[in-house]
């Protein structure tokens, strides 16, 4: 297992390059199978995510190829319908494959996910749009078995929550529908954007996505396409941070800032010099920043995403913040590895109230969850002395080549490979 050892205190000065966004990666590599034939989508981050990806394709018959960052689907030979347990359990989006292979083959069956770190992440609204499209849906042995022998039918859907990967999965299901169907308190992000984008230029005809009302108007069948996946917001903002946290003067390219508002905004209420010239960003870091609040919400509101990062940051704020967290119900396993660094926080039901110290000192520390991981990187890069952090698999599904991009930047970092 590898581990990522840190020497903290280098101020981060140069240019980075933000790479192609894993959270749309990943359904528009899915929407791929929706039609016959061979798609071609670039900008696909290298990562174990999108290997995962990739395998799952496989697994379906698919036949994938990768070439640097780019995949080639061709989805004429899928010869089965059926997701395993195997794969949906290693990455929880594999779960969205039920719904195109429902509407292009009239049946499927995927793997339930289980639980996660980060909170209980149901899917009952992934399953009452599928089911209101006239899908019959059994929950047997672990799996869901959906069919629809006569083919989907266009219809409303009213989603309780704002689900990022519900709205992903009733819009590429809904794509090859029999008649209209309306997505009501649809997710925002820009990553439902940039699916339905590719979606369009495959022959789909969806309207809204975006806003809280996709209105889709199905089609007889759907055609391969090309296409470049938008930039890794989630990536940008924590390289944003990262500037921050070590006083750094940092220029982020190929990014888009407009998709980080709820951020920027509150960054630069922390004192965070951000400007955006000719589309490159750069972000200067305040000698210590101000204790600012957030709580995190669907987009355009503070995302989850970037709690922990941020978290990191009020650290060593000037003052005391509280963070608030109100997407997921578990996502604060960050916390006690911060403390290890000397971070003073506190955790009372969903809120953390964090009384920003003068400096963190290295510590061995753990990585727990994606987002929390990329915390404990930017916390080791602010202290003093030396940080191991363990178990950086989770880094590994979310970040392009995280240590030498920060390297690159000045930082004191290297992966070392353990036996
Ligand atoms: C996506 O997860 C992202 N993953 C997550 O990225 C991100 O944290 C999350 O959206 C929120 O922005 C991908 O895009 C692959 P949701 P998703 O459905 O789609 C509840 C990262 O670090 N809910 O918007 O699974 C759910 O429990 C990550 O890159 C239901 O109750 O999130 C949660 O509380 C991890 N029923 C809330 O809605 C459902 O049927 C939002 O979840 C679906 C969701």
């Amino acid at each position: 297992m590898d581990k990522l050892i840190i020497n903290g205190g280098n101020r981060l000065k140069g240019e980075v390059t933000v790479s192609g966004s894993k959270n749309a990666s990943l359904p528009i590599c899915i929407a791929a199978i929706l039609a016959e034939g061979i798609s071609s989508i670039t900008n696909v981050p290298r990562l174990r995510d999108i290997n995962t990806t990739a395998k799952l394709l496989q697994s379906l018959g698919a036949v994938v190829e990768r070439h640097e960052n780019s995949m080639r689907i061709d989805a004429s030979t899928i010869n089965t319908v059926e997701a395993t347990y195997d794969l949906v359990k290693t990455m929880r989006a594999s779960v969205l494959v039920l719904g195109p292979l429902l509407a292009r083959f009239g049946r499927s069956r995927v793997s339930l996910p289980g639980g996660c770190a980060i909170g209980a992440r149901p899917i009952d609204q992934h399953l009452k749009g599928l089911k209101a499209l006239g899908a019959e849906i059994r929950l047997e042995h672990g799996y869901v078995e959906a069919t629809a022998k006569k083919g989907l039918k266009g219809a409303r859907v009213n989603f309780d929550v704002s689900t990022v990967g519900g709205t992903e999965h009733l819009m590429m299901a809904a794509a090859l529908a029999k008649g209209v169907t309306v997505l009501e308190n649809a997710a925002r992000e820009p990553e439902i954007a940039d699916l339905a984008e590719y979606l369009n230029r495959m022959g789909a005809r969806i309207e809204g996505a975006g806003t809280d009302t996709i209105r889709i108007h199905g089609v007889a069948e759907l055609s391969p396409a090309g296409y470049e996946v938008m930039p890794d917001r989630i990536e940008a903002g924590t390289f944003i941070c990262a500037a921050a946290i070590t006083g750094g003067d940092v220029k982020i390219k190929g990014m888009k800032l407009e998709h980080l508002d709820a951020l920027s905004f509150k960054l630069m209420d922390a004192g965070v010099e951000i400007t955006n010239r000719n589309g490159v960003v750069r972000v200067k870091g305040p000698k210590r920043p101000n204790a600012i609040n957030i709580k995190t919400r669907p987009y355009p509101g503070f995302p989850t995403d970037m709690q922990a990062q941020f978290m990191a940051l009020m650290c060593i704020a000037d003052g005391a913040s509280v963070i608030s967290e109100n997407i997921f119900e578990n996502r604060f396993m960050h916390v006690s590895e911060l403390q290890r660094f000397g971070a003073d926080i506190t955790i009372e039901g969903n809120s953390a109230t964090i009384k920003g110290v003068k400096k963190l000192s290295g510590a061995p520390v753990m990585a727990t969850d994606l987002r929390a991981s990329a915390s404990l990187v930017l916390a080791g890069l602010a202290a003093e002395g030396t940080t191991e952090i363990q178990r950086i698999y989770h880094l590994d599904r979310g970040y392009e080549q995280i240590e030498s991009k920060l390297a690159a930047l000045g930082a004191d970092i290297k992966r070392v490979s353990e036996l």
